[in-house]
């Protein structure tokens, strides 16, 4: 089987900057307690009229320009997100008809704040097995659609971005080694959007329930998350026959500085070969991973033959990792 290879990655925040002070105006919290239990300093909004494929489709763009790929060359789109643009039709097939992807079959993966592991697992299947030759990944979120910023425990976390990635067969070394996805639904209920789906559809109890907002039970998923995000790293370079201490360049999910710093403990791994820029954006959902490898990429913190780990972890419960040279 041929790996699949990112050939070109781009990632999109929207304009509108939230910063901890502009939250202090908003609920009972402090600057000083947000950025010592999450790290986070500011993070982007959307504007009213804009969704997720718009964010998907600037992050898009930037990836196939840097591939030197066109969009009738796309077989398959894949989109990983929290909360599309609508239940149907999906993110990824709105994002198909803007980008002019007159080839693509698209579809989304809800996984949430995995929706990055798990879209591009998926995306290199299609390469891997040779059905494919070219695969855009995306994941966009704009998850302050569906923060209650009456709910401190949320509000100061969930942001909006985009981020995509163009998969084609490796000609070389280079490319995706191995990927793992993992589910447990039993941690459900610590980290859920009730309503809006079928089971619980619009109704004015709904509403007046605030039902169509993340709920969290913020301390227990810390916990949980911290040791699948371990775990599932370890596993997959012990499967490949590498240690963590192989490992070039860490992307993990951004979701809390000190979950990212908790992981890279356990993995004995040091700071420096890991990227965060939680700090500029906050949790991100399905587009953190995405953000943070095309900001590594841009920055010239990736460079040719990097062994580079991926994980994310997000309600469900769902985590996964994915292995890659660069
Ligand atoms: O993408 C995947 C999903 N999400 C996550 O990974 C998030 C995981 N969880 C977290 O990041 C953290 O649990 C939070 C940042 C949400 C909360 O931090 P924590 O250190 O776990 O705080 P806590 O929930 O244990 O609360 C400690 C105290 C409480 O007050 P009392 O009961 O000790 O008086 C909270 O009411 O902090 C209070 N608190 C706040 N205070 C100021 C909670 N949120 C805030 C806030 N500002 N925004």
């Amino acid at each position: 089987m041929k790996r699949a290879q990112i050939v070109g990655i781009g990632a999109y925040a929207p304009q509108r900057v939230l910063t901890n002070s502009e939250l202090e105006k908003l609920i009972d919290t402090t600057d000083e307690w947000i950025v010592q239990r999450t790290g986070i300093r500011e993070r982007h909004i959307v504007d009213d009229n804009e969704g997720p494929a718009d964010l998907a489709l600037r992050a898009a763009r930037q990836a196939l320009d840097r591939a030197g790929v066109g969009p009738e060359e796309i077989d398959l789109i894949v989109v990983g997100t929290t909360a599309g643009d609508m239940l149907f039709p999906t993110t990824a097939n709105l994002l198909q008809h803007r980008l002019g992807c007159r080839n693509a079959g698209s579809m989304d993966v809800y996984a949430a704040c995995s929706g990055s592991v798990y879209s591009l697992s998926v995306g290199a299947q299609y390469i891997q097995t040779g059905k494919y030759e070219t695969v855009l990944c995306v994941g966009a979120e704009c998850l302050s659609r569906i923060t209650d910023f009456t709910d401190r425990g949320t509000c100061i976390l969930l942001a909006d971005a985009a981020g995509a990635a163009v998969l084609r067969p490796a000609d070389g070394e280079a490319g995706i080694i191995d990927t793992d996805l993992y589910s447990d639904g039993r941690y459900g209920e610590l980290l859920m959007l009730p309503a809006g789906g079928s089971r619980y559809p619009a109704t004015h109890e709904t509403v007046d329930k605030r039902m169509h907002f993340a709920k969290m039970k913020g301390n227990e998923v810390f916990k949980v998350a911290v040791r699948m995000f371990g775990d599932c790293a370890q596993r997959i370079l012990e499967r490949n026959g590498f240690k963590p201490t192989d490992i070039d360049l860490f992307v993990p999910h951004q979701a809390n500085l000190r979950i990212i710093e908790a992981a890279v403990k356990r993995l004995g791994l040091p700071m420096e070969r890991v990227i965060v820029n939680v700090e500029r954006y906050g949790n991100t959902g399905a587009a953190s991973v995405y953000v943070a490898l095309e900001e590594a990429w841009a920055t010239k913190r990736l460079r040719a033959g990097d062994l580079v780990l991926l994980a994310a972890f997000g309600g469900g419960f769902t985590w996964g990792a994915a292995l890659l040279r660069w």
